[in-house]
């Protein structure tokens, strides 16, 4: 399937949604890997915007996440987003592990290779490709005003990635 069948490519800042809405109330899925191996985990922490001259998304995942890996491993990744209708995939993706679960075989999913070479899906409504430029890890002496112990019982704390958006495509 070529993307542009499905997608229209759009600018950045014309993404329509309220970027609160739909990294905290719609959900995003993160994927890493290539189409033979990949992973995909529900996030709704996040943030996307304008950094370093670029449009940029902030993508925060836990360490010990299957994500994770794939994340460390590889320089790109896409942020999948899904009409209501798809929310049970959304909630598998985000109680279940790779590791458990080989989440290249949920029903309801059709990847596909986008032209920026990341893995995403034919059902979604939106796709942010995104290349990796930079990440760094919560560091918990530098919260200022923060229940720690809520957030981070077990000390987990977040490596955060920017992700420069190289191709934003809407749903036709
Ligand atoms: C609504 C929702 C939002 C989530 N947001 C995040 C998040 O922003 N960062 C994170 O590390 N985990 C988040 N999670 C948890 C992961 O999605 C979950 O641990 C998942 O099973 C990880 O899968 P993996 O081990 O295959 O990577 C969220 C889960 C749900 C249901």
């Amino acid at each position: 399937m070529h993307m542009e069948d499905r997608f229209n490519k759009i600018h950045a800042e014309d993404i329509p949604d309220n970027v609160f809405k739909l990294i905290g109330k719609d959900w995003m899925l993160i994927t890493a890997g290539n189409k033979d191996e990949y992973n995909m985990m529900t996030a709704s922490w996040g943030t996307a915007g304008v950094l370093w001259k670029k449009p940029v998304i902030f993508t925060f995942v836990r360490p010990q996440r299957y994500t994770y890996e794939f994340m460390e491993q590889n320089a790109r990744f896409s942020v999948s987003f899904f009409e209501e209708k798809h929310r049970e995939i959304l909630n598998i993706c985000g109680t279940t592990s790779g590791r458990d679960l080989n989440k290249m075989n949920i029903d309801g999913l059709t990847p596909m290779v986008t032209p920026a070479d990341t893995v995403s899906f034919r059902e979604a409504r939106l796709v942010l490709e995104c290349r990796k430029i930079y990440f760094d890890d919560i560091d918990p002496a530098f919260f200022q005003v923060f229940d720690l112990e809520t957030i981070y019982p077990t000390r987990d704390y977040h490596r955060f990635y920017v992700g420069e958006i190289v191709g934003a495509w809407q749903k036709k």
